[in-house]
């Protein structure tokens, strides 16, 4: 009873206990032309959420709208409501470096610093000021390389410049980067699709390891991957979303044709 209560007051102040990121018809345009169509998504913590769905129905633009990346296009306007933790990510008070932080992000292509595998990940706690002196900060960036499952492949050549791993290496540089600033939520944009398979598969099996600790959100255009990593999934469609729910339930009973056109490869 207690929590029926509780519940409906959490309703009524927009607060939901299980949820962690909450978008209310989220709508984008590039300049005339409408992306996304008042999209609705409750995102939950510590789980991998997976935004699938045909190249061009918007996944991308739905991603960049959970850390403002969206901002840094001169012709693109976002409207609706965006709710971190209960706060409007939107709001004028926001800091988008602080967003940044907390919702971090990870690209299709690796795309380290032309700086040593040190800096790549002592950058961002540098500039946000995360650590008190060189010690807490080399403590931060092994911490963050343990995280990303790099530490025992590049512990012994700090100093040595991160474009010089192999893909699939520079792509954990990048999610030991992101990780280093302490983020609530990391979103990932087809992260593997550059890499082999067997570089996918350790990158998929961190993902995996990672949603101990983060929230994760995670565009991918392999059915498979989505099935593999996610446990929750989001449907997109020219610019809607049609259906949201467990991964399961998605690939084994998805209520909406669309979807199921989809996931059995007759559309895409
Ligand atoms: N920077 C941009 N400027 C103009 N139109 C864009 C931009 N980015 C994406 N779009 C358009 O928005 C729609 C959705 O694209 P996108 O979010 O990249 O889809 P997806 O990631 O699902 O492939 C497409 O029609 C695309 O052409
Ligand atoms: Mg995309």
């Amino acid at each position: 009873m207690d929590t029926l209560v509780d519940n409906i007051i959490a309703e009524a102040s927009g607060k939901e206990a299980n949820i962690k990121m909450r978008c209310r018809d989220v709508s984008v345009f590039y300049a005339e032309k409408q992306a996304l169509n008042e999209v609705n998504l409750d995102i939950k913590p510590k789980q991998v959420t997976a935004l699938i769905g045909p190249s061009g129905c918007g996944k991308s633009t739905f991603l960049r709208c959970l850390n403002r990346m969206n901002d840094t296009i001169d012709i693109c306007r976002v409207t609706g409501e965006i709710l971190l933790d209960n706060e409007d990510i939107y709001d004028p008070s926001i800091d988008v470096v602080d967003l940044r932080a907390d919702v971090g992000m990870v690209f299709q292509k690796p795309n380290p610093f032309p700086k040593s595998i040190y800096e790549n990940v002592a950058y961002g706690p540098r500039i946000h000021g995360l650590a008190r002196g060189k010690a807490e900060l080399t403590q931060i960036v092994e911490k963050s390389l343990k995280r990303a499952g790099l530490w025992e492949e590049v512990k012994d050549r700090l100093d040595e410049p991160g474009t010089g791993l192999s893909g699939g290496q520079q792509q954990r540089l990048c999610i030991a980067r992101a990780i280093a600033v302490s983020p609530e939520v990391i979103l990932m944009d087809e992260p593997c699709s550059a890499l082999d398979p067997i570089a996918t598969a350790v990158v998929e099996e961190l993902i995996d390891e990672l949603r101990q600790n983060y929230t994760i959100v995670i565009v991918t255009h392999s059915m498979q991957q989505a099935a593999r990593v996610s446990q929750e999934t989001a449907f997109f469609h020219l610019g809607n979303i049609v259906e949201t729910g467990s991964t399961d339930e998605i690939f084994t009973n998805p209520k909406d044709p669309r979807t199921e056109s989809y996931i059995t490869g007759r559309i895409g």
